[in-house]
């Protein structure tokens, strides 16, 4: 059984309407992007962010952008290395056209003003994460990429003049009487959290970039406004979504002790790309052996390895060992990474650092195409938000923030040639929210039972936990959060508990293995009656050039 998802908020009544012709909602790289380039097109945009400027999850992304650059590279080993990650399920036209505008992206952040990292050469300096064939990854301030990608983006953005609405959360979407979106109603959030001066912003459409759902888990890798809130909004707005069962574990996130909870500093895999290595409490290294790219293997199959040994041994955590790289080297390429280890106790220069797997991106999402069209006319999902099938089962490393700013250019130039008719908005419904004292225990069981290794038992008894979340008194930014954390967790039991196979980073110790009747993607919707609707999509694909 599925629990009841919230299908609209209990929205506050609108105090003010404002007119314009496109709203980005988030501020990391892809809704930053969009704005710049709606902004040069001539079209007027608001900004809307709950937080401050570019505080997504952008400027935490310490590895990179993933573009072909280097010499001995080409197009198609990009294409293949990311349908090998994704594991079967990747959308093969949206990977030809994510890697085909991957370095004209990366051009734009330069002519942008992005300090990339320089080679001897003075050329971009590459390096290699995971499933990667090839050094493909462009980077900036040694591990600080995602700072220096949101630095120059919002840059951008101020010195274009777009009207930015910090600290103002979207609520809900205003749409047609034909269904298309139209506006959205969005509120002030105060110190305290509360919602105050609500209004209508009236649009042509509305672009949700508003990053993904790791905080949905006990321990992530994402800062806390990483909630989900587009995904539940989108939804309540009559769009599909997609891949949801598909979250992706960072296989090395610092251990901070048993109970450490929220965002953890991640050790970027550009560690591994470097050459440290996995070991556990006696040395021994845990992905020799495991796959033929060991420590550089797919992220799904690393962190999937190293909590079945967690589980196995009952160790709390194994260990990264980059101590032969040396302190100098260290420090140079690696100093915010440093910085946050010696701050937790330990000295990656001299001793392994303790890392384990914690949620880091969502492979699922708004179902979108790269030009960020959803299934409702007026609503456009770009970045994590968004799932157009790059990412398949697994997202291969660093290809995220690439595939953000593909989807922001591709999304602005549509909107700058044809911008969707306006239409009268109706008066939204009024629903539900979740109350915030049920977030820890959403995010124990979501942690319990839908981490790397799930069973059925477990998916079940995450949707009783779901069932008996109390209803919010008040609608605020804790209640707004709780409960699109509540609609996420709620369509992440549900696909998971479907899909009875193991593919990319869905492990069910009940289906081991991955099969071919399950090469679909489960997409689904509310229905009017508060439900949910499942369908399953084909994945499109062409034939896999050798390399
Ligand atoms: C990392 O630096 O390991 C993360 C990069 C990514 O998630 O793409």
């Amino acid at each position: 059984m599925t629990p009841a998802v919230a299908p609209a908020l209990p929205l506050p009544v609108a105090t003010w309407t404002r007119s314009t012709d496109v709203v980005v909602v988030g501020s990391g790289a892809a809704g930053l992007m969009t704005a710049v380039r709606l902004a040069d097109a001539g079209r007027s945009v608001v900004l809307v962010t709950k937080g401050e400027l570019g505080a997504g999850c952008t400027a935490w992304a310490q590895g990179g952008l993933a573009a072909v650059l280097g010499d001995d590279d080409a197009a198609e080993l990009h294409v293949r290395d990311t349908l090998i990650a994704g594991a079967g399920l990747c959308d093969e036209p949206a990977v030809r056209t994510l890697v085909g505008e991957a370095p004209g992206a990366i051009a734009d952040l330069l002519e942008l003003g992005a300090q990339l990292d320089r080679d001897a050469a003075g050329r971009p300096a590459l390096t290699r994460e995971g499933g990667h064939s090839r050094d493909r990854i462009v980077h900036a301030g040694g591990d600080a990429s995602g700072a220096e990608v949101t630095r120059t983006l919002a840059a951008a953005l101020r010195a274009r003049g777009v009207d930015v609405l910090e600290h103002t959360v979207a609520l809900d979407a205003l749409t047609s009487v034909s269904g298309r979106v139209t506006g959205l109603r969005v509120a002030a959030v105060g110190d305290d959290g509360a919602l105050t001066r609500p209004g209508d912003l009236l649009t042509r459409a509305v672009v949700l970039a508003t990053g993904g759902y790791g905080q949905v888990y006990a321990a992530t890798s994402n800062p806390e406004g990483a909630t989900g809130d587009g995904l539940a909004l989108a939804l309540r707005a009559g769009a599909e979504v997609a891949d949801v069962e598909f979250v992706q574990f960072h296989p090395t996130v610092l251990w901070l002790g048993a109970g450490a909870r929220g965002q953890q500093a991640l050790v970027s895999e550009a560690v591994r790309g470097e050459g440290a290595v996995l070991v556990d409490g006696s040395g021994r290294r845990l992905m020799a052996g495991a796959h033929p790219l060991a420590d550089l293997a797919p992220r799904d199959v690393v962190s999937a390895t190293v909590a079945a040994h967690l589980r196995a041994t009952g160790a709390a955590h194994v260990f990264l060992d980059a101590t032969h790289l040396g302190r100098e080297f260290l420090e140079r390429r690696f100093p915010g990474i440093v910085a946050a280890c010696r701050a937790a106790g330990v000295d990656p220069a001299t001793e392994p650092v303790p890392v384990v797997p914690a949620a880091h991106y969502a492979c699922g999402g708004v179902l979108a195409d790269l030009d960020g069209r959803t299934s409702v006319p007026g609503l456009y999902a770009v970045g994590e938000v968004a799932c157009t099938g790059v990412q398949g089962a697994n997202r291969l490393a660093s290809n995220s923030i690439t595939e953000g700013l593909v989807a922001a250019r591709r999304c602005a130039a549509l909107l700058a040639a044809d911008l969707p008719p306006s239409a009268p908005a109706l008066e939204p419904g009024r629903g539900w929210a979740v109350d915030a004292t049920a977030r820890p225990g959403i995010s124990t069981a979501v942690s319990r039972s839908a981490g790397v290794l799930r069973d059925d038992a477990g998916l079940a008894a995450l949707a009783a936990v779901l069932d008996a979340a109390p209803v919010a008194g008040t609608l605020d930014l804790a209640a707004v959060e709780a409960t699109a954390l509540h609609t996420v967790a709620a369509l992440l039991a549900l696909a998971a508990r479907e899909r009875t196979e193991s593919r990319g980073c869905h492990r069910r110790t009940d289906a081991p293995e991955p099969r071919p009747e399950w090469a679909v993607r489960l997409a689904h919707r509310l229905t009017p009656d508060g439900g949910v609707a499942t369908r399953r999509l084909p994945v499109r694909t062409e034939e896999l050039v050798p390399a």
